[in-house]
């Protein structure tokens, strides 16, 4: 299989797997316990907290470990939720759905904010948004175009306005760098699977001095901020991903296969659209429209010659929507029924991005072949 569906997992690196085993086998003691075998394993998750910290600058107890990204981004918006007062819950138009549905099952207003055909949120409509808001949530990257929204920019306007800030950096973490004391954001999601750890453990940051509120209550694990006993060999491998990404994060080992692969595709293929802005996009992504092809048709092409790749995110495959993140950006519905969403992780090569790109070329002939549909002419979105 050629792997190039980055932004849904990314394989567990070998040496993170190593890090991980012993805490599956002889390292069983709850962190909790008394006993020797106990303060070893406390240990070990005292240095993944640390690890991950310094992967976007924060400090280690700063750091609450969950059990998915999703739960981290579930965690913070019930905090918000629970310890604001009135005013709206505003959020982008292009949120992942573990932001979007969180928010819809609260029962105060929310404010969607625009983005553009870039998908670059509209700055103006979140300023008037924010006037009166409870607290704001902006993703520091899309899972599906990989466009980068001006956080700084974001956390600016929301800080003017005392306005706290939650960020879901999921995608982000560990293919741009990330520091959250320059970001100046109260709260930030991450999840492990997405940077090279394994899957069932998240983490949030929550900054120093801002109150809080758990979602999960019980045992008073994670200083009564996440109840429930630690998932040790997850949490060793998050700290394990997260410095083994550190050491490399630009240039991004995949910006070059990405911008290869994106290369031969333009010059192969007539008909294709690079969706998003592509001056801020994460350096793994490509997300592309191919004229007349149905993407769910390319990805049963592309999966017989061996490639795994998405149409939309991965949690909408198998629906037959549009993406909510391409009719955000007015992407007609028509198009957006073509797109695909190509991601590279830190273990792909050159030669899968090109094999990519030639079954790629193979998958849209033979539908266009099929299909007898009209192709139009290259594209590249221009902000
Ligand atoms: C932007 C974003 N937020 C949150 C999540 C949810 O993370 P998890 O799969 O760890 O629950 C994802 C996963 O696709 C994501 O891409």
């Amino acid at each position: 299989m050629i792997y190039l569906d980055a932004n849904a997992t990314t394989p567990v690196l070998p040496e993170v797997l190593e890090e991980m085993l012993p805490w599956l086998r002889e390292g069983y003691a709850n962190p909790s316990g008394s006993y020797a075998a106990a303060k070893l394993v406390r240990k070990a998750i005292e240095q993944a907290r640390a690890q991950v910290a310094a992967l976007i600058g924060a400090e280690p107890e700063e750091i609450i470990f969950t059990g998915c990204g999703t739960e981290s981004v579930n965690t913070a918006l019930h905090a918000l939720d629970t310890l604001t007062g009135q005013g709206a819950a505003v959020v982008s138009s292009i949120e992942h759905s573990a932001v979007l549905r969180c928010v819809e099952n609260l029962t105060r207003a929310r404010e969607l904010v625009p983005v553009d055909a870039g998908g670059r949120l509209d700055l103006v409509a979140l300023s008037t948004a924010l006037d009166g808001a409870a607290f704001v949530s902006i993703m520091a990257a899309n899972n599906e175009t990989g466009v980068i929204p001006p956080l700084l920019e974001v956390v600016e306007l929301a800080r003017a306005r005392g306005v706290p800030i939650h960020t879901d950096a999921v995608q982000a973490a560990g293919k741009i760098a990330l520091n959250v004391r320059e970001l100046g954001v109260d709260l930030l999601s991450l999840s492990a699977h997405k940077f090279h750890g394994p899957k069932g453990v998240g983490a949030l940051y929550v900054r120093r001095g801002l109150r809080f509120a758990p979602l999960l209550s019980g045992g008073g694990q994670e200083s009564g901020r996440r109840s429930g006993t630690e998932n040790t060999a997850g949490i060793v491998g998050m700290g394990a991903a997260a410095s083994r990404v550190m050491r490399q994060l630009t240039p991004h080992p995949a910006a070059a296969l990405r911008d290869a692969f994106e290369a031969r595709v333009l010059a192969e293929i007539s008909g294709v659209t690079i969706n998003g802005d592509v001056t801020h996009r994460l350096p793994n992504t490509s997300h592309l429209s191919f004229d007349g092809c149905d993407a769910a048709g390319l990805l049963i092409l592309l999966d017989e010659s061996g490639v795994a790749c998405s149409a939309g995110s991965a949690c909408m495959t198998g629906k037959q929507r549009p993406s909510h993140v391409q009719l955000a950006m007015g992407i007609p519905e028509a198009r957006a029924k073509t797109s695909l969403r190509i991601s590279f992780s830190r273990l792909n090569t050159l030669e899968e991005a090109l094999a990519g790109a030639a079954a790629v070329k193979k998958a849209v002939e033979k539908l266009r072949r099929v299909q007898g549909l009209g192709v139009g002419p290259v594209t590249v979105y221009s902000p």
